[in-house]
């Protein structure tokens, strides 16, 4: 299973940071090219690999760490995603309210990426927080994840597992994109789960 995050601000060089830290590689693109992530390549070691975004958005599994904004435009760059996962990490800060309609904002985007499965995770909480150890005081920080396809949630738990998170996933549930959407009641949550 190959994996990249598109993005490398905040949230994309948080992720980033796990994925070494777990010695899981990861490639990760910007709009700027694999000459701007050289710093942050040499930070983190080998099992971050920077990217052109083309390279990036060939991995099995892409994440989304870009603002809402520019989601179409990198669906749009394949006509078929191909059964793929798309991992939704944005929040829909700014974008205005009719743009949703009454959709959760995952549902907005999976119909841009044709034939993805689109799993919604590691939005909930502030990038400084996403980037830091998820083992604390003998327990592991919560992540929830959903998404409308059960094969990708189980694939997007284990990754999550992986990463040092206690992975809590709302499976298929109808309400489970507005539950993990911006304004729903699980964003911010900051929960330390002991086994
Ligand atoms: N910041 C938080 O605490 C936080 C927490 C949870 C969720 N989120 C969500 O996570 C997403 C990213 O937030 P952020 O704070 O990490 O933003 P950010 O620091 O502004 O970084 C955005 C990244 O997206 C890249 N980007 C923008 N358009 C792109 C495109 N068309 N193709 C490829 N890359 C593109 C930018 O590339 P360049 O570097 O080349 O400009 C940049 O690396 C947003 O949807 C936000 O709502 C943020």
């Amino acid at each position: 299973m190959t994996y990249s995050i598109i993005g490398s601000g905040k949230v994309g060089t948080a992720l980033a940071r796990q994925f070494a830290r777990n010695g899981i590689p990861v490639g990760i693109a910007n709009t700027r090219g694999p000459l701007s992530l050289a710093l942050l390549a040499d930070e983190l070691g080998s099992t971050v690999a920077a990217q052109t975004l083309e390279e990036a958005l060939a991995a099995d599994v892409v994440i989304l760490a870009i603002p809402f904004s520019a989601h179409r435009n990198i669906g749009g760059t394949h006509a078929n995603w191909n059964n793929r996962i798309v991992i939704d990490a944005m929040n829909t800060y700014g974008v205005p309210p009719q743009e949703l309609g009454d959709q959760a904002s995952t549902d907005v985007v999976a119909a841009a990426f044709t034939g993805a499965r689109v799993v919604k995770s590691f939005n909930q909480l502030p990038a400084a927080l996403l980037a830091k150890e998820p083992a604390q005081d003998g327990g592991r920080r919560v992540m929830f994840l959903w998404g409308r396809d059960q094969d990708a949630n189980t694939s997007v738990t284990a990754l999550v597992e992986k990463l040092g998170f206690a992975a809590i996933s709302l499976g298929t549930t109808t309400d489970g994109g507005k539950l993990l959407g911006l304004g729903g009641p699980l964003i911010l949550q900051n929960i330390i789960k002991h086994q």
